[in-house]
């Protein structure tokens, strides 16, 4: 059955930032039957209570956008909690909607979970071919894994589960916390609190050459919406922007949109992470879909939200 608008469809993880931007994508297309839990509602790590849930609910589509994600500190100092809650939430969510009759899912893969030194840009077919980025390896492994069980899935049981590779996303409702954010909504937080304070400089860490893509969570949630509708196969889909900046280049862009007087200090004693990461689109240019959302006017919409909701943003 294809889904429509008046689809049953579970967006798991809806407070997420991934999550909040499909909520919204979907709600403003004018789909009309949502299914949304809380974490509190409904610990995805509990497979009983996933069980029931599916069983009660029965949606006819879920998108799966909960997981435990974070930067390179938290990946590195909760290697256990990133590859079991991971890999307890994939198992529990895609077994049971696959037993509750659910006839289109998606998956959320990421491109840090390709080769650290993979040849750019990344094309589908790298996955699996080289060493993982040591800092981030728990995560990966446990995606890597919700990955080929959708394939599997699909091979052995006729379950129509896709899974999209998203490069570095950003956007409103991100995580600024100090130590657990991505690069991005970090530098946004920290250059804004220099800002306020007055300090004179901002260090930022590593060396500031490694080159990183970065795409606005909207642009995803339309990806996402896209290939709900037009895209059934085995094979993973990157979804990216197509081009990258430096972190020296994203730092400065932030600098401008804050409107930042200070220096910017690269501590070079900090780890750099992967060199390059971007995503080959082609597969997704071929079905037919393309970003809108230029990365400075992304920066400007996120730092216009992170300001407005300073007291509910994740600090
Ligand atoms: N952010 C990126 O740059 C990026 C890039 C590529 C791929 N992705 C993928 O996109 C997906 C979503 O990432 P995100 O950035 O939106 O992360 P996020 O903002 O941290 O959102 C994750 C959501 O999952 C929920 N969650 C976590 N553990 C849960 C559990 N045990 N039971 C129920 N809900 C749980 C969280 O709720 P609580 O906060 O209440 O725990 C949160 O709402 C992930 O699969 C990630 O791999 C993200």
């Amino acid at each position: 059955m294809p889904v429509t608008k008046s689809s049953r469809i579970y967006v798991a993880g809806h407070r997420g930032l991934v999550g909040s931007a499909i909520t919204r994508a979907l709600e403003s297309r004018g789909y009309q039957d949502l299914v949304l839990r809380t974490h509190a509602e409904l610990d995805l790590t509990e497979q009983r209570d996933v069980r029931r849930f599916f069983e009660d609910v029965r949606p006819e589509a879920v998108i799966l956008a909960a997981a435990r994600v974070g930067g390179i500190h938290a990946n590195n100092s909760r290697p256990a909690q990133f590859i079991r809650d991971n890999l307890l939430i994939q198992d529990n969510v895609i077994d049971s909607a696959y037993r509750a009759g659910v006839g289109k899912f998606v998956f959320l893969g990421s491109s840090c979970i390709y080769p650290k030194l993979a040849p750019q840009p990344i094309k589908e077919d790298y996955l699996l071919t080289g060493p993982l980025e040591p800092t981030n390896e728990w995560y990966a492994i446990a995606k890597i894994a919700g990955v080929k069980m959708c394939q599997a899935y699909r091979r052995e049981f006729g379950f129509n589960a896709i899974s999209l590779m998203p490069t570095n996303l950003y956007g409103p409702g991100d995580n600024f916390d100090a130590l657990d954010s991505h690069v991005l909504p970090g530098l946004i937080r920290r250059i804004h609190a220099a800002k306020l304070e007055g300090d004179g400089n901002v260090t930022v860490w590593g060396t500031g050459t490694p080159r990183r893509e970065f795409l606005h969570v909207d642009d995803l949630a339309d990806a996402i919406l896209h290939l709900l509708h037009r895209y059934d196969a085995e094979p993973i889909v990157n979804i990216g922007w197509g081009e990258d900046v430096t972190i020296r280049e994203l730092a400065e862009l932030i600098v401008s949109v804050i409107g930042y007087r200070g220096e910017l200090i690269f501590d070079t004693a900090k780890p750099d992470g992967t060199p390059r990461k971007l995503l080959d689109v082609g597969r997704l240019n071929e079905l037919g879909w393309r970003p809108r959302i230029p990365l400075k006017r992304g920066i400007e919409q996120t730092y216009a939200w992170f300001t407005e909701h300073f007291h509910d943003a994740r600090l």
